[in-house]
């Protein structure tokens, strides 16, 4: 059905810091080459995002900076929206979740559920310190994980192996701030009843068998069949919106319960018209992207948020991903392990946006962990982009401008073509339409191999054709034929590649293949599969498409991207 509706969601980053490059690779990235293919298919498209201000992180960062959490948040947020933006993210709204607009929209959410009967009220016990006489949030607590062991699980979860649990169950409980022991009172909170609503998850996690990844699907089910226990969503702190109940006022929302609503009042921010179609009505296909750590949320917690709210259009797909690690490490800011966004800000233009977005395209971990190897880097710049796609432009439309001094001038006729021509032509035919699949699918990186190989098709023909021994044989109209094959064929590629690559399909489409609009507009895809140059045509000016990429330009660019953002600098020179 292509005139769908679909919604893209990236998960709302917490802005305690700034983003490196497996979040982009692990959620933004992805989520935008979809959003992009699906405008470009002519799905009636809408991609947002957004900072996700509030919950303890931000809290424990402000508190070391020793600024307000509000000033940390907003700062941060846009470092964000400028670093998503050189990256060319293309939302079609980035907020946040400190806003008006947001505080109505989880309240009411709220409300809705408490009226149906899913929020109950109890004593729990939280940590709290009697030195710095205040209640802990989970982040503000270390200890011994229950389960594995870990000595640095925090308060309410483990990050070796993943388990959630509460506070009595930790051991060792230290605050985080002081470092004396973390001792635990009563306090009285609201929580989601979770267990309430188990059936009508599990049937409509089942409906998803097919959809999800399995990987995701396999994880929302150990979950509902581990049991479902019941989840406090108030704190004691002051970094959030109020509960909006009598008793509660001076509490806050648990981060993860304002955080997924934020999508609904980020889409109702950027129109009220969206908001109906896409969350109202039941028709929107919603994709929430997501990275690893963050599917249970997605695929358990909020859906149980949706279904027992009652109003709300679910998520058709919860498009989970792996983690990226860094030459076989785990990324580390203090170590200096990684590669950092801010410098992609710093030093623009040592960085060629699209040759790294190319390269996280191979690494975007849709099935398993993966690697960034700056090896993988210069590899796939030189024999993918400069030597497969560059190289196809570059050839055909240097032997355009030689033999025929920049104008072919051709009408396809049947009786002229030979099996290497009718061959070519039916990639013309069927490479669009199973990248076209792959994409659909949210396969990304089989959907790049495709590309690739679509290049390697045009150069094939190029090769066995040989227009260079034609010319020599003054066989002319048979060299102009290959060439007008070709540069149609490259044609295609800019339109198919463009998800992936946009400003490169762009300047090529315009500057050197001398093409009206652009092959990023909405609902062009269908052209794809076209001749779009068309009789007598004449193309632009020639220029090397990719740089290729030596050792020496690799250590520059290595040296650039290690360095990691270094807050309490960025602060400093702000305040
Ligand atoms: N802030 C969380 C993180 O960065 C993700 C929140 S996603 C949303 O891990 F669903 F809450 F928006
Ligand atoms: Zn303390």
């Amino acid at each position: 059905m292509k005139n769908e509706k679909r919604l893209i969601t990236a998960a709302l980053t917490y802005v305690n810091n700034i983003p490196h490059v497996g979040h982009i690779v692990g959620c933004h990235l992805p989520a935008d080459i979809f959003a992009r293919f699906c405008r470009s298919y002519g799905y009636d498209t809408t991609f947002v995002g957004g900072s996700d201000m509030h919950g303890t992180p931000s809290m424990v960062t402000a508190q070391e900076l020793n600024i307000p959490v509000e000033k940390l948040t907003e700062e941060l947020h846009k470092v964000h929206n400028e670093i998503y933006k050189k990256l060319n993210i293309s939302y079609d709204i980035y907020s946040n979740t400190h806003t008006k607009t947001h505080e109505k929209v989880t309240q009411d959410f709220f409300i809705e559920l408490y009226k149906n009967g899913y929020i109950s009220q109890g004593e729990t016990e939280m940590f709290y310190c009697e030195k710095d006489k205040m209640f802990l949030p989970d982040r503000f607590v270390e200890g011994t994980c229950p389960k594995c062991g870990f000595e640095h699980a925090s308060g309410d979860q483990c990050e070796k192996c993943d388990s959630l649990f509460s506070p009595n169950e930790l051991k060792n409980a230290k605050c985080k701030i002081c470092g004396n022991e973390a001792c635990i009172k009563t306090s009285k909170h609201i929580f989601l009843i979770l267990s309430k609503g188990v059936d009508r998850l599990n049937s409509w996690i089942e409906s998803k068998k097919e959809i999800w990844r399995p990987h995701v699907y396999s994880e929302a089910k150990k979950w509902v069949q581990e049991g479902l226990k019941d989840r406090c969503i108030s704190r004691d702190i002051k970094w959030g919106f109020p509960v909006p109940l009598e008793d509660f006022k001076d509490k806050v929302f648990y981060v993860w319960f304002d955080a997924p609503i934020g999508y609904i009042s980020i889409t109702k921010e950027l129109s009220e018209q969206k908001y109906q179609d896409l969350w109202l009505k039941r028709d929107a296909k919603i994709y929430n992207f997501v990275g690893k750590d963050n599917i249970q949320f997605h695929s358990v917690f909020f859906p149980t948020m949706l279904i027992e709210n009652g109003q709300y259009n679910l998520p058709y797909n919860v498009v989970g991903l792996n983690f990226l690690n860094y030459e076989g490490q785990k990324f580390s800011k203090s170590k200096k392990i990684g590669v950092f966004c801010n410098s992609i800000l710093d030093n623009f233009e040592d960085i060629d946006i699209d040759t790294l977005r190319a390269y996280l395209t191979t690494i975007i971990p849709e099935n398993r962990d993966t690697d960034f190897k700056w090896e993988d880097f210069k590899n796939n710049t030189n024999s993918e982009l400069v030597g497969k796609f560059g190289n196809l432009f570059n050839r055909t439309l240097n032997m355009i401008k030689n033999y025929f001094n920049g104008n072919i001038d051709y009408e396809i006729k049947k009786e002229n073509l030979n099996d290497l021509d009718n061959e070519l032509i039916n990639s013309i035919n069927e490479y669009p339409e199973k990248i076209t699949q792959a994409f659909n699918n949210v396969e990304i990186r089989e959907a790049y191999k495709l590309i690739m190989q679509y290049a390697t098709v045009g150069n094939g023909y190029i090769e066995k054709s040989a227009p260079w021994a034609l010319v020599k044989q003054e066989k002319f109209e048979e060299a102009k034929k290959v060439l007008f094959l070709a540069i149609n064929l490259c044609a295609s590629l800019c339109i198919v590649a463009s998800p992936i690559i946009p400003q490169k399909v762009t300047k090529l489409w315009i500057e050197q293949l001398n093409l009206n609009g652009t092959p990023t507009q909405n609902d062009y895809w269908q052209n794809a599969s076209k001749f779009n140059i068309s009789k007598n045509h004449t193309i632009g000016e020639i220029k090397p498409i990719f740089e290729r990429v030596d050792n020496e330009k690799l250590e520059k660019i290595k040296q650039i991207m290690a360095n990691p953002f270094v807050i309490n600098e960025y602060f400093k020179n702000i305040k």
